[in-house]
């Protein structure tokens, strides 16, 4: 007779892993099925932690051989160790997914490795290292999402790399093309241009970073491009071939006209990612995916099949680790009979560009097309005193209030530390606050923050330092 279980989730990412973790705190009986080897999912193996791993190194190569100078540091003879760099960023990941383990010991998580297989209502057959048949009352799919790819355009993770690729080259490519100027296509780009690499950025539409406010995308792409990054924009690529030197690549305007070709030495397909549903037996309880390939759930996660929920990159919505952990929490705390519940509508996101990018709620974009007024208060870093004290002024605070009610409804930021400064716009904005709220909380002085603070107070058309 096998072990019954409460909960058994498939997949280990941060949706799987914080929900087993949540739903063990709560005193059910969980196990979590993981076939990749190692906890954490995409997000610890091959996705957030390793490019921020080499984002941060590959900056820190770049101030000691460029910038440091300008702040009296002067650094002779720096070089480029890759494969420590490398190193870095695989302790890094190992030290992370390692921990994850940790975390299930203690608080008493089955950890089941191998892939799991739905093969009836709370049965799940495991196959792999540990092959077994589990059941439970309930099931959990958190199998997240894997690379689109480009049709003409075939991935090798060597010449022809997706993220996964790009994370770890042997050695730093003259020349680089990426297709998609999204969020990886930026980060991974700029990793690779501050090593040295030439790169171009093919992108569909006539701008960078889709989601993002306009006057942030704009002012994003400036920037990258000063840094070097070449952006050839209204774009499409659509075919490669290898050869001697590399990888040739078919591109055309995205509006029809002739045909170009662009040669690299890597090229890296970053044009978005698609659910990730292979051998999950979904036809054996009744559910099948909708035409995007996402499992389909109702406001409390559970899909159309009774006692099986889905969380994570698989439901869609924004394909983001923190918003896969929100959907564990909330999961978890349903099945327990709680009322778990995530709020869309404070969700950040963060390109971990140099300055980095972020945002929360409405783009200005939105909020006219939805009809609601609103008002705009903006401040820039080159008026802020810590950021000027930094060398480090590149960009502007933007925040969005209703021109009625004062509510915070949107905030965009691009310049340094712009993911931690954002995260007080979040917390108020989950608690309704308005942009007078913020304005009148005292803020450390010298400190990045105060630019929130005089974006706050400039929405009342009040700013103190600018
Ligand atoms: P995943 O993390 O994809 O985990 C799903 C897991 O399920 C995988 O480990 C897979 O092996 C396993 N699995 C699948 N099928 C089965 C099966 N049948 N049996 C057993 N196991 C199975 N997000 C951010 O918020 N911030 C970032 O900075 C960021 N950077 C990123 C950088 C890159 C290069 C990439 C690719 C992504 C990045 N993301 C980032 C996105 C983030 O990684 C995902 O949104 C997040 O990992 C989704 O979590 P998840 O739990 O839904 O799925
Ligand atoms: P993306 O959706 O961010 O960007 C893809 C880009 O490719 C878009 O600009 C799109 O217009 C363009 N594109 C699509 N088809 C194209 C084509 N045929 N030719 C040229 N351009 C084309 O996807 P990306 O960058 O692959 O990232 C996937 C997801 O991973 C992100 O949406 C995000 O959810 C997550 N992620 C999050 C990070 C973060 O939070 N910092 C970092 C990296 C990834």
């Amino acid at each position: 007779m096998s072990e019954q279980f409460d909960v058994v989730v498939v997949g280990g990412g941060p949706g799987g892993y914080v929900c087993a973790i949540r739903a063990a705190q709560l005193g059910l009986k969980v196990a979590c099925v993981e076939k990749r080897g190692a906890l954490g999912g995409t997000c610890l193996n091959v996705g957030c932690i390793p490019s921020k791993a080499l984002l941060h190194a590959s900056h820190m190569y770049e101030a000691a051989a460029h910038h440091v100078g300008d702040l009296g540091v002067e650094v002779a003879g720096v070089t480029l160790n890759l494969p420590k760099m490398m190193a870095h960023k695989d302790k890094v990941v190992t030290d992370n997914t390692g921990g994850i383990e940790f975390l299930f010991k203690k608080n008493k998580v089955t950890y089941v490795k191998g892939a799991g297989r739905i093969t009836a209502p709370g049965a799940i057959e495991v196959t792999g290292e540990q092959p077994q048949t589990l059941t439970t009352k309930n099931i959990v799919i958190a199998t997240g999402s894997d690379v689109t790819p480009l049709p003409g355009v075939q991935i090798d993770e060597e010449s022809i790399v997706s993220s996964t690729g790009a994370l770890k080259l042997a050695s730093v490519p003259k020349t680089l093309i990426v297709i998609g100027a999204g969020v990886i296509g930026l980060e991974l780009g700029s990793v690779w241009r501050r090593l040295g690499a030439e790169v171009t950025v093919v992108e569909f539409l006539d701008y960078i970073l889709p989601p993002m406010d306009g006057e942030v995308r704009k002012q994003a792409q400036r920037t990258l491009s000063k840094q070097g990054l070449n952006f050839l924009l209204g774009h499409k690529v659509t075919g490669a071939a290898k050869t001697n030197e590399g990888v040739a690549l078919t591109v055309e305007p995205a509006a029809g006209g002739d045909a170009q070709t662009l040669t690299a030495d890597v090229v890296l397909v970053a044009i978005g990612r698609r659910p990730y549903t292979e051998g999950l037996g979904l036809e054996s309880v009744g559910l099948s995916t909708n035409a995007r390939g996402f499992i389909e759930v109702d406001h409390d996660y559970q899909t159309k099949a009774q006692g099986v929920f889905a969380i994570g990159d698989v439901i869609g919505g924004q394909m983001l680790a923190h918003k896969a952990e929100e959907e564990g929490v909330a999961v978890a705390e349903l099945i327990a009979g709680q009322s778990g519940h995530v709020n869309y509508g404070a969700i950040p996101s963060v390109v971990y560009t140099s300055p980095e990018i972020a945002m929360v709620g409405k783009t200005e974009e939105q909020l006219k097309a939805e009809g609601v007024a609103y008002k705009v208060g903006k401040f820039p870093f080159t008026a802020n005193g810590r950021a000027r004290a930094n060398a480090d002024t590149e960009g502007f605070v933007k925040v969005l209030a209703d021109a009625k009610t004062d509510r915070v409804l949107g905030c965009h930021i691009i310049g340094p530390q712009a993911g931690d400064l954002l995260q007080e716009v979040v917390v108020a904005m989950e608690f309704g606050a308005s942009s007078e709220d913020v304005a009148r909380s005292s803020h450390a002085h010298p400190q990045l923050g105060e630019a929130i603070k005089e974006a706050m107070l400039a929405v009342d058309k009040r700013p103190l330092h600018i």
